[in-house]
C-alpha cells in the first residue's frame, strides 16, 4: 500500500538524489525555496521506505502568457516530482500528483505550473496538464516543457 505524508525538504533528498540529480553532490538536490512557509513537500512511502517525491512553491513565471492573469498567491509551482526508478509505472506518480492537487485546492490555488522533463509530458498530460512553451534546455538538466494546469 502506498501512503502520501507530508516530508521535510531533506527527505526528499533520497529521491531527488538518484532520480533526478544522478552521480551529483547532495548540495544540488536543494532547490532555492525548499524552505520557504508557503513550501510543501509530499512523500509517498510503501511501508516505511520514501520511494516518491514533489513539492510545491508559491511562485508565478511572470513570463508565461498563460499565468498573466493570476495573482502570485494563487499560482504554485511544482517541482522535483521523482520516484525511484524500479518504483515507477505503478500509479505512484498519479498518487501524489492527485494528493497535491487537493491540498492545493484547499488553499485556494487557482493554477499549477512547472517545468516539465520532455520524457514526462506524456504522464503529466494524462493528469490533464497541458504544454504551454516552446521547448527549451536547463543546463545540466536537459530538454523541458512548460505545463499548466487550472485547478
Ligand atoms: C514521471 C514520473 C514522476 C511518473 O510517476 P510514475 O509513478 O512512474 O507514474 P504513474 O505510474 O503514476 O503513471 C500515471 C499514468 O501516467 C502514465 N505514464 C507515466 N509515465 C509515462 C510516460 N513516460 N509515458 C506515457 N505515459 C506515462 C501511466 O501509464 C499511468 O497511466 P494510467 O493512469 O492510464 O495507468 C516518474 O516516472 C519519474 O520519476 N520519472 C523520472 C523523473 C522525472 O522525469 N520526473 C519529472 C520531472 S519534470
Amino acid at each position: 500500500m502506498i501512503d502520501i505524508q507530508a516530508v521535510t525538504a531533506r527527505e526528499t533528498f533520497s529521491v531527488r538524489r538518484p532520480v533526478l540529480r544522478k552521480g551529483r553532490p547532495m548540495e544540488d538536490c536543494h532547490f532555492s525555496g525548499d524552505e520557504l512557509g508557503t513550501t510543501f513537500h509530499l512523500g509517498a512511502f510503501e511501508k516505511d521506505k520514501i520511494i516518491g517525491v514533489t513539492t510545491c512553491l508559491m511562485n508565478k513565471d511572470v513570463r508565461l502568457e498563460k499565468l498573466r492573469e493570476f495573482k502570485l498567491h494563487h499560482c504554485y509551482q511544482l517541482r522535483g516530482m521523482a520516484v525511484l526508478e524500479t518504483m515507477q509505472g505503478k500509479g505512484v506518480g498519479k498518487k501524489l500528483l492527485k494528493r497535491a492537487e487537493q491540498l492545493l485546492k484547499e488553499k485556494d490555488i487557482k493554477v499549477i505550473w512547472f517545468n516539465a522533463r520532455i520524457a514526462a509530458v506524456p504522464f503529466y498530460e494524462k493528469m490533464g496538464y497541458e504544454v504551454v512553451s516552446d521547448l527549451f534546455v536547463i543546463p545540466n538538466v536537459g530538454d523541458h516543457f512548460k505545463m499548466i494546469k487550472i485547478l
